[in-house]
């Protein structure tokens, strides 16, 4: 047959399937053809697996690139592209890659309150033009639904420019949404085939338990988590799933971190509810003793939802992935510097304290290139999931639930999206550092982890884009891509009283 690119001698993982001793036939960035000893013309170039697992590349559906951190804007000014202390689509990306990432599905933030979409969208387009290494779509964040945006601008994200999924918030003051105005999103939602993505936690009782810690001058970077207990996430993922129950329509809770939470969305799925489930790989692999570390280091992992203190939250997580709450497994790639004044360093600049105060650390940490290494080696490699599962969280759902037709898997008709990992026997197993990945950002929060293996090769649409850790792919190879909707079940017609939409 005439292929242009011919993998031999596999070891083939699909969400369902592996098979030994196979080879993937790519043509025009196509998969076409899938088989043991595929026969090939002369002038197709060729890849030897050396009997090495194939995966579809990673799809990362929860990537914030070029998003100005809230906390860094002062007087309502943001800072300049110098003072820019996270990642950009360039850098971003090639961090993608460089992890077996093919596909990340970032943010275009809604940032003034009264700001229309339209506009925000067109500027991402702007901000990832020619910059990315890997394809990309969008996700819009909702920081003030009026009824101009639910109306008339969510048609148009949908129709003109493929983005079929929002998120919300429940916490940080200039973005959370009331329950009155989830509502309104949802209704919208619902009619038009949206998901919606909620950042569940309550804000309340993060702002009363912020205002008493510090009183009791108990602001170490450690208290981020004190502030924050498992219950704060639960109590909101319980709240946004009756609202979601309501409206009859599917939601996608994010990052979620602790078992309490977990439950609410198991028990929501067992009553056959539309609910997902994402989580992260900082909740699964790190705990809270990680924000003590020095007076102020701790705080290069801080994020929201915080790393958990116990143990059991972790097994719950885990214990999630394996029996198919959580959907998707996503990087919430969400980084500043360290040692930068507009990066975690904020957190020190208030009250003359050594340790600072949480209260101003900025949220967030680097991932999008670990994300599908550690879930290998962590997960596939160290029998906590299987070949099978890891494909299906890290690729195949990702892709089914945000519409990404030709993303995910490996058959004929899918794009050539693809990690060639190492053959075990020739892997020598390594502890992570900073210097060894590609992003814009001065740690790792997995700084040490050991890792068993990592991609050999990143393929996207049929070209090597990244191979013995070289990336090898250029600047702007990445497409933009038009999503469609969701495939996973949407709205059920059961509802709760006589009310319909
Ligand atoms: O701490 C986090 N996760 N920051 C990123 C923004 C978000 O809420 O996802
Ligand atoms: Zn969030
Ligand atoms: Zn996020």
């Amino acid at each position: 047959m005439d292929f242009d690119l011919v993998i031999r001698n596999g070891t083939v993982v699909t969400a369902s399937d592996i098979w030994e001793s196979c080879d993937i036939g790519i043509k025009d960035g196509t998969i076409v053809a899938v088989g043991p000893r595929l026969l090939a013309t002369a002038c197709a170039q060729e890849i030897d697996a050396e009997g090495a697992f194939i995966t579809p590349g990673g799809v990362d559906s929860h990537v914030h690139l070029s998003q100005v951190n809230r906390s860094t804007i002062t007087n309502g000014v943001i800072p300049d592209r110098e003072n820019y202390v996270a990642d950009t689509y360039d850098t971003g990306t090639r961090s993608a890659v460089a992890g077996g990432t093919t596909t990340v599905i970032t943010f275009a933030s809604q940032m003034k309150k009264d700001e229309s979409i339209i506009p925000v969208i067109e500027n991402y387009h702007k901000l990832a033009k020619d910059q990315s290494y890997c394809d990309y779509a969008f996700h819009v964040i909702i920081t003030n639904p009026t009824p101009q945006i639910v109306e008339d601008e969510f048609p148009r994200m949908v129709d003109e420019y493929g983005i079929t999924s929002v998120k919300l918030y429940m916490t940080y003051k200039p973005m959370k949404l009331l329950d009155y105005q989830i509502l309104d999103v949802m209704y919208s939602a619902r009619k038009l085939g949206i998901t919606t993505m909620v950042h569940a936690e309550n804000a309340d009782i993060i702002d009363w338990m912020t205002q008493h810690l510090e009183e009791k001058l108990m602001t170490q970077p450690y208290h981020h988590g004190t502030s924050r207990p498992p219950i704060v996430e639960a109590e909101a993922t319980n709240r946004v799933i009756c609202l979601a129950e309501l409206m009859d329509t599917p939601i996608l809770l994010v990052h979620i971190s602790g078992g309490p939470a977990t439950k609410h969305i198991r028990d929501a799925q067992t009553r056959l509810l539309p609910i997902y489930g994402e989580t992260c790989p900082q909740y699964m692999f790190l705990l809270a003793d990680s924000m003590r570390k020095g007076d102020f280091e701790g705080a290069k992992c801080v994020c929201s939802p915080p790393i958990r203190e116990d143990k059991s939250d972790q097994d719950a997580i885990w214990a999630g992935i394996k029996n198919g709450t959580f959907n998707v497994v996503s990087s919430d790639h969400a980084p500043c510097k360290y040692n930068h004044p507009n990066g975690k360093q904020r957190g020190l600049q208030h009250g003359n304290l050594p340790y600072g105060k949480f209260r101003f650390i900025p949220n967030g940490l680097p991932g999008v290139e670990t994300r599908v290494p550690l879930l290998f080696s962590g997960g596939v490699l160290s029998g906590r999931i299987s070949p099978q599962k890891f494909v299906e969280v890290t690729s195949t759902n990702p892709a089914k639930l945000y519409g990404l037709k030709k993303k995910g898997s490996i058959a004929p008709g899918f794009d050539a999206d693809l990690v060639i990992w190492y053959s075990q026997t020739k892997f020598q197993p390594f502890k992570l550092t900073n210097e060894m990945l590609h992003h814009a950002i001065d740690y790792t929060p997995f700084e040490g982890i050991e890792f068993k293996n990592w991609p050999r090769y990143t393929i996207i649409r049929g070209k090597v884009v990244f191979s013995h850790g070289e990336v090898v792919g250029e600047m702007g190879y990445g497409q933009f891509i038009q999503r469609e909707k969701s495939l996973l079940p949407g709205p059920r017609d059961v509802w709760l009283s006589e009310w319909r939409p």
